[in-house]
């Protein structure tokens, strides 16, 4: 929202600077002054690789994009109960925001059926990645950005141990995080109006999965 208004205020700055440049034969001829506007309005400069790489932090399912670092649930309790339990309760089950832990019985997707059914990480989640991603770059929302990459790997391990996915003492990494199976792994479709298809990595279904 913020940087949409930032555009649409550099987007008008930049219209009045060209019409004021205009030359008064131009204002006063029949053409539309819109088609005199210039290649460009002399602002902004070209992202440089390091603009690019500071937002480029997705993660793919195959663990693309995932940064050096491991740890095990036990490092990530200290850090969930520090600065993550306040909004997502003691277990992550608790709330008063969103519940992050519990498994649906039998593993079924009933959610269509029932929405009121909370969609947790591993009721839900089909990549073990998002999480990764998903806390990296969001969360907490006071202070998003803020946690070190050693951090976001110990509280993965520590949300994916709470939903019973991994052993307490199994080590999350670049290697481990993506072959954590999620139970709603298949429950995902590519979208079947088509569109841009995305790299797929071999063994990866990709595409149109939601996180
Ligand atoms: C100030 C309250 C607050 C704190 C602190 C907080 N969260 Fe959140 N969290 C939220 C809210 C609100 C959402 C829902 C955001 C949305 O849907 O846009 C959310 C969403 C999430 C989700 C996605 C849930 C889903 O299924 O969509 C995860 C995962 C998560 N938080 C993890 C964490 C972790 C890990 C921490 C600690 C580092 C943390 N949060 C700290 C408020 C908080």
């Amino acid at each position: 929202m913020i940087a949409t208004r930032a555009l649409m205020l550099v987007a008008t700055l930049g219209l009045i600077g060209a019409a004021a440049s205009v030359p008064a034969q131009t204002a006063t001829s029949k053409a539309p002054a819109a088609a005199k506007a210039p290649s460009t309005f002399g602002i902004g400069r070209p992202a440089t690789a390091e603009d690019i790489a500071r937002v480029n932090i997705d993660i793919h399912p195959d663990g693309t994009g995932l940064p050096a670092g491991s740890a095990t649930s036990a490092d990530g309790a200290p850090i969930y109960a520090a600065k993550c339990a306040s909004c997502h309760g003691k277990t992550g089950k608790e709330g008063p925001n969103d519940r992050l832990v519990g498994r649906v019985p039998g593993d079924g997707f009933p959610f269509a059926r029932d929405p009121r059914i909370p969609h947790t990480i591993g009721s839900y989640w089909p990549y073990a990645t998002t999480v990764f991603d998903y806390i990296r770059r969001a969360m907490p929302p006071t202070e998003p950005g803020s946690l070190r990459d050693t951090d976001v790997y110990a509280l993965t391990a520590y949300l994916l141990f709470l939903n019973d996915l991994i052993p307490a003492d199994a080590a999350i990494d670049a290697t481990s995080l993506p072959k954590v199976k999620m139970p709603s792994r298949d429950r995902f479709v590519p979208d079947p109006r088509g569109g841009p298809t995305p790299a797929t990595p071999k063994g990866s279904r990709g595409g149109g999965a939601g996180r």
